[in-house]
């Protein structure tokens, strides 16, 4: 399928674009597929931008496998326009009553063109500039948006290193500002050789904040101590409660931002900090620490139920925590702030690599999905919804 031999009407050959759409079915069968959709005519504040570069992060994947079992997934259509359908469990199948039957766009973030321009001089001033955008869809080779929503990139800044501009770099920003607006001193940080997990460690060490990562691989170590991180536990380690709570001592961190949420790990961090507070506390409490410890889950990458024992004392928090509420609380300036941050480092601290770019019918190929689907440390993929189609 071809997006200009597709278009019937309109005058741009952006008039109409492939996108990919997400289906979760009555009968319980997740179905993705590629739709031809009309590209809408901008109003006058909005902007037509070319989607050249979008990542696929374990957010996407939420909303794209709809909770499938992917090992299930079995391949139909063409080359060209491919399909794809995979089983849903029932007890799955109650936590997605919200979505049944709606062919749903996937892609929260991207980068791209501006290729066509809205009738205000804003809109207008965007003509040709390659921008990152927030906001669902980008799955898409157009996405009609606001011309106030586009981060300008900087002069000589590709779509493909502009296209992870917000979640992950303003995720990790957020993690630093909520530690230091809730008077912690240092953080932790889990799955931490993550893109975001890489990021972090840029941020701190740039920023001199004391940061105390959590990974589950030897390389894993090797990747983070490569970047520069003074603190990096294995939680394979046979050691790892002694190193942790070492790491603890050392740098005062009393909240931690887990992305695994299930099993014993946020358990084991909320210990390790009371053995941390009790080794450095004045005097004896019978009721546990008076240090208040803070676990922020912020992602689910173990979708098991979170274990743990409280032997923490009665001081402690554990929640969840999410990038756009932390956005709306801080307001519109300080986050533009983040943003203007995001942009002027995009190349170095909010830098995202990739294993592979594909194009909206390469990711529904099953043996694709089989690999990003992993979501290991290093295997990001970016779909670029124009490849091959212009
Ligand atoms: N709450 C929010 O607002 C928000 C915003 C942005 C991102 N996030 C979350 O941030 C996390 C990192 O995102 P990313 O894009 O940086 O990820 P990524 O680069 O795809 O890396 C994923 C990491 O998770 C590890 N991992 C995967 N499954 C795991 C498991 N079951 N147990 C322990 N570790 C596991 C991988 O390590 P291995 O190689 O060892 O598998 C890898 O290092 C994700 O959980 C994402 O959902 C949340």
């Amino acid at each position: 399928m071809n997006a200009k031999s597709e278009t019937t009407h309109g005058t741009h050959e952006h008039a109409h674009g492939l996108q990919l759409r997400s289906t979760v079915k009555k009968e319980g069968v997740l179905e993705l597929s590629l739709v031809s959709v009309a590209t809408p005519e901008p109003k006058p504040e909005e902007v037509i931008v070319r989607i050249d570069a979008s990542p696929i992060n374990p957010s996407d994947q939420g909303l794209l496998f709809g909770g499938a079992d992917m090992s299930t997934a079995k391949a139909s259509g063409t080359a060209d326009n491919p399909a794809v359908t995979a089983s849903i469990s029932p007890a799955v199948m109650k936590a997605m009553a919200g979505r049944v039957e709606q062919s749903l766009p996937v892609g929260n973030e991207g980068a791209g063109v501006v290729v066509q321009a809205g009738a205000s001089p804003a809109a207008h001033a965007l003509m040709g500039r390659t921008v990152a955008i927030l906001g669902g869809a980008m799955y898409s080779q157009y996405r009609c948006i606001k011309a106030v929503q586009c981060l300008v990139l900087p002069p000589g800044t590709t779509p493909a290193e502009g296209a992870s501009c917000f979640v992950n770099p303003l995720t990790a920003l957020g993690m630093v500002e909520t530690m230091r607006s809730q008077g912690h001193k240092a953080l932790v940080h889990t799955a931490a050789a993550s893109n975001l997990g890489q990021m972090l460690n840029k941020i701190c060490i740039k920023d001199n904040v004391g940061l105390v990562n959590i990974v589950r691989k030897r390389e894993h170590v090797d990747i983070l101590k490569r970047i520069g991180a003074n603190y990096v536990c294995n939680s394979d380690s046979p050691t790892f409660m002694d190193d942790l709570t070492e790491a603890l001592v050392a740098t005062g961190a009393t909240v931690a931002f887990d992305a695994i949420g299930g099993g014993k790990l946020a358990g084991q961090i909320l210990t390790a900090m009371e053995i941390a507070a009790n080794r450095t506390a004045k005097e004896y409490s019978r009721y546990g620490s008076t240090t208040h410890k803070q676990v922020y889950i912020y992602g689910g990458l173990d979708r098991g139920p979170t274990e743990f024992n409280r032997t923490f004392g009665m001081a402690w928090g554990m929640g969840g925590w999410l990038l756009t509420p932390f956005l709306q609380k801080i307001g519109f300036e300080a986050a533009q702030k983040l943003r203007e941050r995001v942009a002027v480092e995009i190349k170095t601290t909010f830098a995202s690599t990739y294993t592979k770019e594909i194009s909206l019918a390469e990711a529904l190929r099953i043996e694709e999905i089989a690999v990003y689907g992993k979501q290991a440390t290093g295997g990001k993929y970016l779909i670029n919804p124009n490849k091959g189609l212009r």
